[in-house]
């Protein structure tokens, strides 16, 4: 405690100088998925004259100017970002830019530079991280034991999605947990986890996926395993597809234990 103070006061009040970087409003980190615009905005929250504000890509330690917005030419992309990088907001004050349609390339740190008079400029940083996250797949099996299901996920992503399975119903418990990840081509990971699902299904039940990279929103399917076997059998026939069969499975799957239901309750 007494050595954070120390600490805390060393750096605010004595090791380092008043930091120039201190009235710059910026984010951090810009999270954004393969595909997606980021936006990055920086603001001086002090009133300065401004004659410039510059937008820079750090590469390996050197600065790329990308953009500047200038108090007397206006605003201008330079070459080799003119497809790339626009303007949101423009002002001296307040500055915003947008990297549209993020790939892997696109993934560093950002400076944005107040050029004042007479200070000289104050600077702001803003690192981009770039994600992949796809859908997960996950795949039903019926195990050999009546009643045991083989229950398996799939996602891909970047970095390493986390995969977790989950179920809706108590008496249902996965167990024997196996997960494995794949490395693509494309920097991506492919990871499967696989589990039994085992207790006494007297209903008809939902399992769950999610998949999770960083913290971007997770990607989530929801499976239904009906609780009589041929039913099972009829709507596991595209699982492994895509969301609308698991979809079209899972009406189906409703559909069939609502009538099984039903036919328990009403008298013929
Ligand atoms: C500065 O720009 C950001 C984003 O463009 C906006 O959210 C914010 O309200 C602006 N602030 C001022 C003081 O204009
Ligand atoms: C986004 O970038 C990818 C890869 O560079 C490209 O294939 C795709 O056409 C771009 N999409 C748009 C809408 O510009
Ligand atoms: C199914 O049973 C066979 C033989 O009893 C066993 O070797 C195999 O591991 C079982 N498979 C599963 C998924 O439990
Ligand atoms: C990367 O590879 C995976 C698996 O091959 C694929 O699903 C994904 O779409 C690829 N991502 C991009 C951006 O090409
Ligand atoms: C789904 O699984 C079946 C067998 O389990 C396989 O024949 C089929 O090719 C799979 N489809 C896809 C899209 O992976």
């Amino acid at each position: 405690m007494t050595y954070c103070v120390l600490v805390c006061l060393l750096f605010f009040c004595g090791v380092l100088p008043k930091a120039l970087t201190a009235v710059i409003q910026t984010q951090q980190t810009v999270l954004a998925a393969v595909g997606e615009d980021a936006e990055f905005s920086c603001q001086l929250s002090e009133t300065k004259d401004i004659l410039q504000v510059t937008w820079q890509k750090i590469s390996h330690d050197v600065e790329t100017n990308v953009a500047t917005y200038n108090k007397q030419f206006g605003q201008r992309v330079n070459d080799g970002f003119t497809d790339k990088v626009g303007f949101k907001h423009t002002g001296l004050q307040n500055c915003s830019i947008v990297i549209r349609n993020v790939t892997e390339q696109d993934e560093g740190c950002y400076h944005c530079l107040f050029n004042t008079y007479p200070e000289g400029s104050f600077i702001g940083r803003t690192c981009l991280q770039v994600y992949e996250l796809h859908e997960p797949v996950v795949d039903v099996s019926e195990s050999n034991s009546t009643e045991e299901w083989v229950v398996s996920c799939s996602a891909t992503g970047r970095p390493a999605p986390t995969v977790t399975l989950s179920v809706s119903q108590q008496d249902l418990s996965f167990s024997q947990y196996n997960t494995v990840s794949v490395s693509n081509t494309n920097a991506t990971f492919t990871v499967t986890t696989t589990a039994v699902l085992s207790g006494s299904c007297k209903h008809s039940t939902q399992v769950g996926c999610a998949a999770r990279v960083l913290s971007a929103p997770h990607r989530e399917v929801m499976v239904m395993i009906p609780e009589v076997q041929q039913v099972y059998a009829a709507a596991t026939a595209d699982y492994n597809d895509s969301t609308s069969a698991i979809v079209i499975a899972t009406i189906a799957g409703l559909t069939v234990f609502c009538f099984s239901s039903c036919s328990h309750c009403t008298p013929a």
